[in-house]
């Protein structure tokens, strides 16, 4: 788990929002926290999926993706292949993606089994909580069953734990119960549960999702998401310049930053006829928020009262990476009563990540700039970037 830094304080603005005052000063210009070979090198990229994505929480899917039993659906996660299986209880668990004997990725694409999940090589197959069921011919002769002395050789599992709608991994620490798992889990989360405390993930809906594959490093992705300066440059059409302003820096712990608009959702129900319904009993002061959070490494988190958008993506090389986006409302917002509301939101939140696509895909080429070493952070906007850069370099060994 995380131990954190105690909160760094804030200065408020003209405008009457904090801003973090730290790491950034004002002569912090003329370098980069981070070295910009980090953005393209093969060497730093295969260090970041060992030290940040190998070690602690990490985001490797989501829990629609094996919504019955039998479903299993291959991930990577540090570059290590997974598999995320709905088992017969109903329990959502995850297991390396190699088999016992010889080490054979079994699944490659999502599938619903019956029952078992079988290696193709061999044949060997393994029960959907992971143990052996199956090993024809393993002594020479006629036979499937599993021989004595070969019970053991069930498949690998992963410390994981859903959270709204959300199935992360630990693949630094294998905990002896699902219970001690759920409970550092939460302990590493606790900031943000407490901050959400009014919303009921029980009750999500996804409205719908896509993926976009990203020509850039993954960092830029996070520093991207916690960028609050270039929304009234590249996404215009979310509102008028004061409003892109009225932000404040929120520092949660050292792995939970972002930031909120406290009235970003303000007049919003009013201007649709048919309102979503709000997940879980908000109270009024909270209507009008949009909460923005990087959970560290890999979930991007946007919470308005009435819907909850997820980002969640896996580097696939130094310059490329795969965002899963997901876009969840309240259970009674699902029905066709509120088809149109929520398509008109899905299209927003999807339009507001397209342009952005291009904007990364920029941000990567220059980072083959040697004038990219020299970039400047500005104390007024990137303080949450900085320490998020921070973290990184710390973690990685920067
Ligand atoms: S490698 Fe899977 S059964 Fe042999
Ligand atoms: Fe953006």
């Amino acid at each position: 788990m995380t131990v954190d830094n105690p909160a760094p304080a804030t200065v408020v603005n003209g405008s009457g929002n904090r801003i973090i005052a730290g790491p950034l000063t004002s002569d912090s210009s003329q370098h980069s926290i981070i070295p910009t070979r980090a953005y393209t090198g093969t060497a730093e990229y295969a260090l970041e999926q060992e030290r940040v994505f190998s070690s602690g929480w990490v985001w490797a899917g989501f829990a629609h993706w094996v919504d019955e039993p039998g479903k299993v659906h291959p991930v990577s996660i540090g570059g290590k292949p997974l598999l995320i299986v709905r088992d017969e209880e109903q329990r959502i668990r995850v297991f390396h993606n190699s088999c016992r004997h010889r080490g054979m990725v079994m699944m490659e694409e999502p599938a619903k089994v019956r029952r078992r999940i079988q290696c193709a090589y061999h044949c060997w197959s393994y029960k959907l909580d992971g143990s052996l069921n199956a090993t024809p011919y393993l002594k020479r002769e006629r036979g499937r069953e599993v021989p004595q002395g070969a019970e053991h050789l069930g498949l690998l599992g992963v410390s994981s734990h859903v959270w709204a709608g959300m199935v992360f991994v630990n693949l630094g620490v294998e905990f002896n119960s699902t219970e001690a798992a759920a409970a550092d889990f939460e302990g590493m989360l606790s900031p943000i549960l407490q901050r959400w405390n009014h919303i009921d993930f029980s009750r999500l809906h996804l409205a719908q999702e896509r993926e976009f594959d990203i020509g850039a490093n993954w960092k830029l992705i996070v520093e991207n998401f916690l960028d609050f300066y270039h929304l009234p440059f590249i996404h215009p059409q979310v509102g008028p310049v004061s409003a892109s302003l009225d932000v404040d820096d929120v520092w949660l712990a050292d792995h939970i930053l972002g930031g909120t608009y406290p009235r970003g959702a303000a007049g919003k129900a009013a201007k649709t006829d048919d309102a979503l319904p709000f997940l879980g009993d908000v109270p009024p002061e909270r209507t009008e928020s949009q909460d923005i959070f990087c959970v560290f490494p890999n979930a991007l988190l946007f919470l308005e009262a009435d819907w909850f958008q997820v980002i969640g993506f896996d580097p696939t090389a130094p310059d490329r990476t795969m965002e899963h986006m997901a876009i969840f409302v309240d259970a009674e917002a699902g029905g066709e009563r509120y088809s149109a509301a929520r398509k008109s939101l899905t299209d927003i939140l999807f339009e507001v990540n397209e342009q952005d696509v291009p904007i990364l895909y920029r941000m990567q080429a220059g980072r083959h700039s040697p004038a990219s070493n020299f970039t400047n952070l500005v104390t007024h906007w990137d303080q949450i970037t900085a320490a998020f850069q921070q973290l990184v370099a710390q973690r990685a060994g920067y």
